[in-house]
């Protein structure tokens, strides 16, 4: 049951990515796909097929076929619900569950804005459907702890934990999973993944794209909400956590629950909120907005492995370049005995491990080698590891895709608890009650130029382009 059917991410990422998934075979055998929006405005069913189509031709990674198309379509219902009429939505279920039948397991997912959730919720709590089923819920979840606090509290009314789903699709990416592979599958990385090797680690989440026209969503949500307290911190967990006993979800949640655990509260001087220029010009935002559109902070991992090492973490819209980066700076070593070079200053940046983590990703080591010749000179070297070229990445599932299955398997690793999402909020905190002023930058450019104070004296850089 997909509520918010109509809606962008449905479009973008939701009906392509089940499609895909249907298509690749890893659907079960027998499902049906029961679309829901609001009822005003409602499509009819055909009418609701017709933009599945257009969607998944738009966006999924492989198109519709003659082969592929009419199952998915036959699998399509729609069925308008609003939370005092829910009847059309309970006979689709009740439909559907009758054509594939014995007893079907049922996956609600909340593709809907945050302030609809809760009355969702309620609906599926009171009609019944709620019973055995599971529950995929979208971010931001909350506002603040108090929200997230009270949105807890009413999910825990009708759903528990077991069967809640906060779906978080950058813990979905195949780059960001290869990080514990990476860390924990070899002996080479994981006995230098420490306070004593590592200088910084930055996180680094810049987009070109502007708000795209969805000024409703993000005059209410700015780019913390949207990208920090989910998103990057999400990946900084999986930097971040100690080697967990096992993977499974409970190990793993525990092990990224003891990270944010170990988070201090932000501060706010070590703190930039940017607002590109021309955002307030955007339809539908208000002409004084103080909502951000790009956040650079440091964070603050205070434990054994940590302490000491800045996180930086810089992410907005209309910048110069969309990467999605993880880098570990590792420390200077004594550089001595080699003639100094102003070319390679400050040095350190190019001891440093970078996951690019956007598909189809690749992780590479940057070091300092000798350039052929006569003298000992030193010359920027790389070595590099790419999806791309090492592995078969047909298989590849998008974020969504990927967690969207494994919310059908029951397997709950990669989603977010509630005490996960209430900790974010409670460190986010000094933010949300005193936030700085917004800095305008330029639409292009890599957001105010105040950032650089926050990582002084080193400054934020992204390999190979930009700063
Ligand atoms: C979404 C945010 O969750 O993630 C968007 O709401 C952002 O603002 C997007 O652009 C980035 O994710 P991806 O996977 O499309 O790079």
């Amino acid at each position: 049951m997909l509520f918010g059917a109509t809606g962008d991410l449905a479009k973008r990422k939701l009906l392509p990515g089940l499609f895909h998934l249907a298509a690749a075979g890893l659907l079960p055998k027998h499902y049906r796909i029961v679309g829901s929006a609001p009822s005003k405005g409602a499509p009819s069913e055909a009418g609701f097929k017709q933009h599945a189509h257009d969607a998944v031709t738009e966006f999924a990674s492989i198109k519709p076929t003659a082969e592929t198309w009419p199952a998915f379509e036959d699998a399509l219902y729609f069925a308008a619900a609003d939370p005092d009429d829910p009847t059309p939505l309970v006979s689709a279920v009740q439909a559907a569950e009758q054509e594939i039948g014995g007893e079907p397991q049922r996956l609600f997912h909340l593709a809907v804005p945050p302030v609809a959730f809760g009355s969702v919720v309620d609906m599926l709590g009171a009609c019944g459907l709620a019973k055995g089923a599971r529950v995929i819920i979208e971010k931001p979840f909350g506002t603040d702890l108090a929200s997230a606090q009270a949105l807890n509290d009413l999910i825990h009314t009708v759903f528990d934990e077991s069967q809640i789903f906060r779906i978080d699709h950058f813990l979905g990416k195949e780059s960001v999973e290869n990080i514990l592979a990476f860390r924990f599958a070899n002996g080479l990385f994981e006995p230098i993944w420490n306070r004593q090797q590592i200088q910084y680690v930055q996180i680094d989440v810049p987009e070109t794209l502007s708000i795209e026209g969805r000024a409703a969503f993000y005059e209410g949500t700015g780019t913390f909400r949207d990208m920090v307290v989910t998103h990057l911190f999400q990946v900084l967990g999986f930097v971040a956590m100690e080697p967990p006993t096992s993977l499974s979800a409970k190990s793993l949640r525990d092990e990224t629950q003891k990270v944010f655990d170990s988070l201090l509260p932000l501060d706010v001087k070590h703190l930039v909120r940017g607002q590109y220029e021309g955002y307030r010009a955007e339809p539908g935002v208000a002409s004084d907005s103080q909502t951000e559109t790009f956040v650079a902070l440091r964070a603050q991992v205070d434990n054994w492995r940590w302490a000491g090492v800045p996180f930086y973490l810089r992410t907005g819209k209309s910048l110069a370049a969309s990467r999605q980066v993880v880098t570990i700076g590792f420390r200077e070593p004594t550089l001595r005995m080699f003639p100094l070079d102003a070319r390679y200053l400050p040095s350190a940046r190019l001891n440093e491990i970078v996951i690019d983590f956007a598909d189809p990703g690749s992780i590479s080591a940057r070091f300092l080698a000798k350039e052929p010749g006569p003298q000992m000179r030193l010359g920027e070297a790389k070595m590099i590891f790419r999806y791309e070229d090492s592995f078969a990445t047909a298989n590849d599932l998008e974020g969504y895709e990927r967690l969207l299955l494994d919310a059908m398997l029951g397997d709950q690793s990669l989603f977010t608890t509630s005490a996960g999402v209430e900790r974010l909020w409670e460190i986010s905190a000094p933010l949300l009650e005193h936030p700085p002023p917004v800095e305008v930058y330029a639409p292009g450019s890599w957001g105010p130029d105040s950032i650089h104070k926050i990582t002084a004296p080193y400054r934020w850089h992204l390999p190979e382009d930009g700063e």
